[in-house]
């Protein structure tokens, strides 16, 4: 997926404090790249994140994904892309604390309609695959950080995404753990996914293979 912003500011109004959250960034992530995106807090990582998976519109400016324009897309074709094409693994992991970690995994599936048997084959294949066949039977609470990161990859993954974008994806985990799972992104990077991630460590950073730096909106 070839992912295109062209000149795109963000404004937030909020009575009368106005927040240029992004200012004219310009910025073209080719397909089976892997980008750190860091700069200091609230300088506009997530916003910029937000908008690349299509979870936040621009105030202006345009965002294109392979050649075609975002804001020109019907809305079941975006809900094609944020349930298939583009996935995220949110800082706080953002599982479903009712479900266990097999039911969190499969649940991009159910949404694809996805039959039952294709569904099982993929939540044990991304599982074996991250090394987690030991807790799919657990709750959330019932794991380690560096486990919950790694279910909610696997979901990332099952989803079947060519993008994934990950905002302080190390941010909860120590260093070790930290490490294991920036060599997982890695791996996943060289089957050809594209990854994005929002970092405030530069040993993190230094797994991607471009990084972007943005202050007050910009990119530097
Ligand atoms: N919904 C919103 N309404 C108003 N202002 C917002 C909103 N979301 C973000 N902002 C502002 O936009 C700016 C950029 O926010 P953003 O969340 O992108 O920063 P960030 O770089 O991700 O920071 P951090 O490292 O702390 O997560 C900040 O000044 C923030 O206060
Ligand atoms: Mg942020």
């Amino acid at each position: 997926m070839m992912i295109k912003l062209n000149n795109i500011s963000k404004r937030y109004v909020l009575g009368n404090v106005v927040t240029d959250a992004l200012r004219n960034v310009t910025l073209t992530i080719n397909d089976g790249e892997f980008v750190a995106i860091m700069g200091a807090s609230g300088s506009g990582k997530s916003t910029l994140l937000n908008i690349i998976g299509c979870m936040d519109t621009p105030t202006c400016g345009e965002y294109y994904l392979n050649d075609r324009k975002v804001s020109e897309l019907k809305s079941k074709d975006l809900s094609e892309i944020r349930n298939g094409k583009i996935t995220f693994v949110f800082q706080n992991f953002a599982l479903m604390e009712k479900y266990t970690a097999y039911e969190n995994i499969e649940l991009p599936l159910i949404n694809r309609r996805v039959p039952a048997k294709e569904r099982r084959n993929k939540v044990w294949e991304v599982a074996i695959r991250l090394g987690i066949e030991a807790q799919l039977r657990k709750l959330p609470k019932q794991m380690s950080g560096g486990q919950q990161q790694r279910v909610a990859l696997a979901r990332a993954l099952a989803s079947g995404a060519d993008v994934i974008l990950a905002d302080e994806p190390t941010g909860a985990l120590d260093k070790k753990t930290g490490i294991e799972l920036m060599k997982i992104l890695n791996e996943l990077n060289r089957d050809g996914k594209t990854i994005i991630i929002v970092t405030h460590d530069s040993a993190v950073a230094e797994y991607a293979g471009r990084i972007i730096t943005i202050s007050d909106g910009r990119i530097i």
